[in-house]
């Protein structure tokens, strides 16, 4: 069985090796936003794919005979004409955001939804003749149509994907059409079932990229790894260029370079470097990095630090650091829709600031990237996370290439961002041996992609004889052992969590990536009545005391900074369908809890230094 799945996974590696041609770095690239309003039109029985005899429309035969199907965006040109929708007089949604939270109709709505933008197009002057639909993310399944023709599909709702359409676009009128579906099934990442809200939509940024006939469409620039005077890297160029000069300069440390790319259109490169400030919590440093050719000229805003793992600490540039965390969903808690802006992540990120933290869990798939670079900015760590989350479907092949496609694209989005130390691969998945070969194979690919960043997973605990036991096979090829435990919430009484024991296979870093506890804001009693701000408060100081206790610890990050949407949380008066084990509550109150860990934070802050 084992066998086979490998044999599988080769098969997989290599067709999902040969289509990943994600542009990164699109913040800096010359684009014109089609956020804003679209027309939009439900369709829960998908009439716009299928004819009545389920025969999908989109195909080339099928096409020509229907005038009915949503994708062509027919319009009836007269009185006998027979077109039975019309984008233009149907309702818009905001694009970016999920259409549950706009809409009540929506908040439960899963299923398709097609979208439609007109609009115009005029090149912006920089004389760059190719032209490129970037969509940040598409929960979950996006069928792409541009002036009647298919581009073509993307699954997985939280990482990017862009198509050209230099040779479609025209000047007025351009129609851009998506079929979006959000209905959870098996064989998804992730599956059917998970602890939070399935926000359909188009949920983050929608740009056309313009770019010249040979463009640099990806690069890696870090420190080396293990090194802190040495950045190492590659530049991509779109196609197979060879012997295209390409230039990298740093000009605030007198930085500039000249590399050459070879016959795959990709220049490798290696050069000592000195006089880098290296990036901090404590001081955010970022370069201007101009990355140039005599085609383009392109900057990005990199940060460069060293992260290890070695004798069981977590070592940021050269010394010891503890990760004083906090989880995060990606959510506007007060909004309560999926988080997409600039001023979304500044909430969260100024929220985590106030706890003392230096660290943030991005739970439980890769964040916007909006996200990542403010966190860049403002000095925070992030862990990144792809959605292989509970029961995945770990024996089949398609959904093994699903996860490795998420994670390929959120490591291609965001190797150059210094704010991720950490790229996790599952969160509390059931022990087989095909989930240990699903992981092993995952690790194994980030370890190809980017082997300057620690690999995680958030595991669970086992219990014999009094002790908890973290002895998951997967702890062996992971940097930091990670694990979440709920001792006083899921089972247990917090008078007891102070002296719980702990026993770890390995000797390596060790998070407990979870532990919280529920608590409606405002409800008050005493510290045994369950889910008043006490009992969490209570639960909180004895698992700080606990932790304490644990030399093997190296960081933490409590669930969760906010109260979040979930369909599974539906207790009347206190949960009304959202989990509510947040620090802070969706209305912006923090809660008594809050403060527990934020004094801790600063007496761990304060021996630091
Ligand atoms: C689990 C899981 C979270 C979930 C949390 C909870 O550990 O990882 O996604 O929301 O516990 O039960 O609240």
């Amino acid at each position: 069985m084992i066998r086979a799945f490998f044999v599988f996974i080769s098969l997989i590696c290599f067709s999902i090796v040969a289509h990943g041609q994600l542009i990164t770095n699109i913040p800096n690239r010359t684009t014109t936003s089609l956020n804003g309003k679209w027309h939009y039109i439900i369709d829960p029985y998908e009439t716009g794919y299928f004819d009545y005899r389920y025969r999908p429309y989109d195909t080339d035969e099928n096409r020509k005979k229907s005038s009915a199907a949503f994708f062509n965006y027919a319009k009836a040109k007269n009185k006998l004409d027979r077109v039975e929708y019309d984008f233009d007089k149907s309702a818009t949604l905001l694009v970016p955001g999920d259409w549950n939270s706009q809409d009540d109709k929506l908040l439960y709505y899963e299923g398709t939804i097609w979208y439609k933008k007109s609009f115009d197009y005029k090149k912006t002057g920089t004389g760059h003749p190719r032209v490129f639909v970037h969509f940040g993310a598409v929960n979950y399944i996006a069928e792409v149509y541009l002036n009647g023709e298919k581009l073509g599909t993307h699954e997985g709702g939280f990482t990017p994907f862009d198509f050209e359409v230099t040779d479609i676009l025209k000047v007025e009128n351009n129609c851009l059409v998506l079929k979006v579906d959000n209905t959870r099934f098996k064989e998804a990442v992730p599956t059917v079932n998970t602890d939070w809200w399935n926000y359909g939509g188009i949920t983050r940024d929608v740009k056309l990229v313009e770019v010249p006939e040979v463009f640099i469409r990806d690069y890696f620039i870090q420190l080396k790894k293990g090194s802190d005077n040495i950045i190492a890297g590659f530049v991509q160029l779109n196609n197979a260029e060879k012997e295209t000069e390409i230039n990298i300069s740093i000009p605030e440390i007198d930085f500039y370079k000249k590399i050459k790319t070879d016959n795959r259109g990709r220049a490798v490169f290696e050069f000592e470097i000195n006089k880098l400030i290296l990036w901090s919590p404590e001081n955010p440093k970022l370069y201007k990095v101009i990355i140039s050719s005599q085609y383009e000229t392109l900057t990005d805003q990199i940060g460069f630090r060293t992260i290890e793992s070695k004798n069981g600490k977590i070592i940021l540039n050269g010394k010891p650091i503890f990760l004083r965390g906090i989880c995060l969903h990606e959510e506007n808690t007060m909004r309560g829709g999926r988080a997409y802006s600039d001023a979304d992540a500044l909430i969260a990120l100024t929220w985590a600031k106030e706890l003392n933290c230096n660290f943030m869990r991005l739970a439980h798939y890769p964040h916007n990237e909006h996200m990542i670079r403010m966190a860049d900015k403002m000095g925070i760590l992030l862990w990144e996370e792809i959605p292989v989350y509970w029961t995945v479907d770990f024996t089949n092949y398609q959904t093994y290439g699903k996860a490795r496609s998420q994670l390929t694209e959120v490591i291609t989005r965001d190797k150059n961002r210094a704010s991720v130390i950490i790229w996790s691969m599952a969160n509390e998945t059931p022990q087989s041996d095909a989930r240990y070969a699903f992981l092993k194979n995952l690790i194994s690919l980030t370890r190809q992609m980017d082997d300057t960043r620690l690999v995680s997973a958030a595991l669970q605990h086992r219990s014999e004889k009094g002790v908890n036991i973290i002895d998951d096979p997967i702890s062996h090829e992971v940097d930091i052992v990670a694990f979440n435990q709920y001792i006083g919430w899921y089972g247990g009484h917090p008078k007891d969590i102070p002296n719980v024991k702990w026993a770890f296979d390995q000797n390596k870093p060790v998070i407990i990536s979870e532990f919280g506890a529920g608590a409606l804001a405002g409800l008050h009693g005493d510290r045994e009545t369950r889910w008043t701000e006490e009992y969490a408060e209570y639960l909180y100081e004895q698992t700080i005391l606990m932790m304490k206790k644990m030399p093997e610890l190296q960081g933490v990050t409590p669930w969760i900074l906010a109260d979040f949407r979930s369909p599974k949380r539906v207790l009347p008066y206190i949960q009304d369908g959202w989990n509510r084990k947040g620090l802070i509550s969706n209305t912006g109150e923090k809660k008594k809890a809050f403060f527990v860990m934020q004094k801790w934070y600063a007496e761990i802050e304060g021996n630091k230094k």
